[in-house]
Formats: C-alpha cells, structure tokens, sequence
C-alpha cells in the first residue's frame, strides 16, 4: 500500500492542522455488520470521510464489513469508494477517500453462522499486526433489528466482545431499540448477557445533530436563560419533528412501527429531556445522563382515559403536496389497504418537577406535512393587558424563543415591538442567529461526531439501558390504549398540511395554538 493512501499518511502529512481540543479519534477496526446496507453507504461512511478530512480519524483505523453479500476485500473496496465518490471534490478528499478503501476488509457470510465470527476474529488479528488497530474494535450494528441480539451473543461466544488489558471492544446499537417496553428490557438484558453496561453503545442519530448539542451549552454557558427557564415564566414546549416525504420504501417496517414507536420514545424524547434537564454537575458523560435520565423518569404516565385526551393519532390521505400529488399512506408499497399504522403523533406531557410542574409539553412528529422541520419553541408566560387598556392593542403575544435543529439550524427569539405610527400597536418580531452565518458550515451526515465519541470513549451523547426503558415507559401506555382502540376515521389528514384537526384541538382545548411555523 503506497504511503500516501495511508490513513497514516493523511494524519501526518497535515500534522500541524491537528485541534488539541479534538484529538484524533483511533487507533481501532471499525467493524460494520449490514456494510451492504443503506445506512452504511448514506451515513457511515460519508461521516467517516468528513471526520479524516478533518483531521479527525488518527493512525490505525481499519474498516471492516460484515455482511452477506458475496464480496471479497477488493469488491467491498471498489464500493466504498463509490459511495466516497460524491465526497471526493478537494485533493483532500481524494487522499482520505483512498486511505478508508485502501485497507478495509469484507468478511462475507450470515450472521447465524459461528464461522463468520472465527473469520472476523482472524481478519481483527490481521489488522491488529497490519494496520495497527491496537486490538480495539467497534462493532457497529446497522442490522435489521432482529438481529442485534445474535450478533452479540456470537461475539461472545468466540471471544470478539472480550476486552483486555488496554484493548477496548464496544457494541454501537442502532434504532430501533426493542418495539415496546418489554421488548427493549428483553434486549437490554439479552446484550448485558455477554457486554458491560460500559461496552454498549446506544444510539440516537438526533443528538449527532449540532443545534442538539447546543442546548447544553445555549442553556447552562449562558447566564441569561437558566434564571427565567422555569414554570415561573414558561407557559409551555412545543417540539415539532415534521417531515415533508412520505414512508417512501420503508413500508414494510413502518407499517409495523408508526409514527410514535419511530420517533418519540428517541428522538422527541431525547429532544425534551435536553430542554427539561437540571445543570448537570459537569459535562461527563455520567453526570449528563443521569440529569436526562431524571427528567424520562419525571414524565407522567398517561393513564387510559388520558391517552384519549392527550395523544392524537393520524395517517395521511392522498392529495396534492408541496412536491406534486401524492400516495395516500395506504397505498405506499407493503402497506396494507386497510392500515391503522398511525404517520402522524401529538400528545402532551407533564414533567412532575419542581422546575416543570404544570408547563405542559406539547409533541408532534408525522410524516407528509407541510414542510420538512425539526423545532424546539419554548412559550413565555403572556403579560398583564392592563397597560394596554386605553391602546388600539387587544392581544399580547406570547414571546417565544425557537430553537432550530434542521434545516437552517439556529435560534431565533420573538418578541413584541412597536409598529412606528402615533399610536401603540404592537407587532411580532424576531432577532435570530444562524449557524450557517455565525460559523460557516461543515459537510456533515450528523454521524460524525457520534462516530468520533464511540471511537473515542465518550458516551455522553449515547443512551443507557435505564434511559431507553425510561423513553419505552412514557410511550407504553399510548401503545397499550391504542391497540385497544382501533383508529377510526383514517385518513384524517392531507399532505402538505400540518396534521389532523384534532392536533389543533388538543393546544386549543388549553386555550393555546401550535406556534405559526413559517412555510
Ligand atoms: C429515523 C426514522 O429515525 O429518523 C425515520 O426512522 C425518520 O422515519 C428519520 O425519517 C428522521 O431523521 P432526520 O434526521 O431526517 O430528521
């Protein structure tokens, strides 16, 4: 292998380029299971290219797929440089494209065959001594499900998951993690069979996502937010995860999901438990889980007859959206005609805190609405309307402050101002910050840094068991009460809108709205 193509090379040729604060993450195999897959090919392996462009990836990584697709090393090679392709604009580009193809390696075959763990072993020892891995490796699962599990269980069996001396073996879990409460806890308990707690890895690709990170430093690195972030002067939350595209070829595995188990139990849940924290007492990675974990275990579980006030389901019709027409949810491809699958979800939830006691925090999430947007609003209290009594002013807004997380990542804070003239009229406004125009922007898939922590040993951004369950706890009773009740009514809303009319009922029943988002 010519030096240069080496990731070796790439390290140290741009030596001086090298953040203190961001070490290089390294040395270890990067052991893909489903390395055919899409999520690989669209995620892995672009993050793992924007990480050695920037100086991220250090001496001895080694990409290793696991799959059963039929390739040799030289196969898996000429593929992942395809997928690179795309990346390869800048010489940069090129040379770190290279150095990931020119040493990865493929083992083909099925992961319920023992042998295809004895070849992995192998292949691990060879770039233990080739590339100088060190004997660390991070197991990826970008599986189906089914088989997170097995494959666990496998590495046990033939000494992969072992850890020695100054060797590390962690397990990065993708969602879905379990279907449902008990599932998740079977799972947990199935992977703890053969890892430590230290050793699995726990994914939610939303805190890859830099405005998520944000909130940890937005809030407690600044002293004007934490003092007025309370239910002394937040009338409410509104997190919004809308989705423009449809089910698109996922079908199969939405119909068996829906909107909720998809989104809430993680990614919404995720979001509002960064929103509702206490200060952690610093930023290590046991001290942040444990305040977000806290704030899982304080939501209140909704009872039966409150899940038929408080959660509200839909499915989206066919019509014409934004892009054209579209398919009705129950003619998408593998689903049924007949489909109770719920592609929309809102409910309200009551964080029984000090700090949250009756701020209610409102979720949505659903797929073929209005625009694609992913947004935290925190709602201030109104103020008093005596002062305005004698003004053509009949109505105060409430300030907001909208924490953006995609597109056009950001932050932006509305407020009241008045409309120049002779009289007092009062108009919204909004000062806003914008990443891209604060900071410029870097490629990224939003996997890059959960990556570079994986490799690195920081688990800060990772779930444990106890926070999975804890997100499973919440939803559970949702689950349990729709099933018993079967949707009527479906479809109920049309592409391109903002969801059922229920939704708005729901905010509206409170005497609130959704907040306007901007189409
Ligand atoms: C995934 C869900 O976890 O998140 C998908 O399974 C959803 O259904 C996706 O489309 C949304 O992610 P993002 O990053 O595009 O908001």
């Amino acid at each position: 292998m010519p030096a240069e193509d080496s990731l070796v090379a790439i390290s140290s040729s741009q030596e001086g380029l090298v953040n203190p604060y961001a070490p290089p993450a390294g040395p270890a195999a990067i052991v893909i299971f489903g390395a055919a897959g899409d999520l690989t090919r669209r995620k892995l392996i672009p993050a793992l290219h924007n990480l050695g462009t920037a100086n991220l990836l250090g001496e001895g990584i080694a990409i290793v797929g696991v799959g059963r697709a039929d390739l040799d090393d030289g196969a898996f090679r000429e593929q992942l440089s395809g997928a690179l392709k795309p990346f390869s604009a800048g010489p940069d580009d090129v040379r770190v494209a290279r150095g990931l193809a020119a040493n990865a390696r493929f083992v083909s075959g099925t992961f319920e065959d023992r042998r295809t763990f004895e070849r992995l072993a192998q292949v691990l020892a060879r770039v233990e001594k080739e590339d100088g891995t060190g004997g660390n490796a991070l197991f990826y699962l970008a599986t189906a499900p089914e088989y997170f599990a097995p494959i666990v269980k496998a590495l046990g069996a033939t000494g992969l998951a072992g850890e020695a001396e100054g060797r590390w073996r962690r397990v990065v879990v993708e969602k879905p993690f379990g279907c449902d409460l008990e599932s998740a806890r079977r799972l947990n308990r199935d992977l703890l069979e053969t890892l430590k707690e230290r050793q699995i890895w726990r994914i939610d690709h939303y805190l890859g996502k830099e405005t998520v990170q944000n909130l940890l430093v937005f809030r407690f690195g600044n002293g004007m937010f934490e003092p007025i972030w309370n239910r002394r002067y937040i009338d409410n939350v509104q997190i919004t995860v809308a989705e423009s595209i449809g089910v698109e070829t996922r079908g199969g595995y939405y119909e068996g999901a829906g909107a909720l188990r998809d989104m809430v139990p993680n990614h919404l849940l995720q979001l509002l438990s960064l929103v509702a924290m206490e200060p952690p007492t610093s930023f290590e990675a046991e001290s942040v889980r444990e305040e977000k974990s806290k704030v899982l275990r304080a939501i209140q579980p909704l009872s039966p007859e409150r899940v038929l006030t408080q959660a509200v389901r839909g499915q989206y019709g066919a019509g014409l959206s934004r892009d054209g027409p579209s398919l009705a949810y129950r003619s998408e491809e593998r689903v049924s005609r007949t489909s109770a699958t719920e592609t929309y979800v809102a409910v309200k939830l009551a964080v029984e805190s000090w700090r949250w006691a009756d701020v209610p925090f409102y979720l949505r999430t659903g797929k073929r609405l209005a625009r694609r947007v992913s947004e935290i609003a925190i709602q201030f209290r109104r103020p008093p309307l005596r002062l305005f009594r004698d003004t053509p002013v009949e109505h105060l807004s409430r300030n907001a402050l909208v924490i953006r997380v995609q597109p056009e990542e950001g932050i932006a804070l509305r407020f009241g101002a008045k409309i120049p003239g002779p009289t007092v009229r009062v108009g919204n406004v909004a000062m806003e910050f914008r990443y891209e125009e604060a900071f410029g922007t870097r490629p990224s898939t939003g996997y890059e840094t959960l990556l570079y922590d994986a490799i690195r040993g920081d688990a800060t951004l990772f779930q444990r068991a106890d926070m999975i369950e804890a997100g499973w706890s919440v939803v559970q009773p949702i689950l349990d009460a729709w099933k018993e009740q079967p949707p009527s009514g479906f479809p109920n809303y049309a592409p391109g809108s903002w969801g059922p009319k229920e939704a708005q009922e729901l905010l509206e029943r409170d005497g609130r709205r959704w907040r306007r988002i901007e189409e």
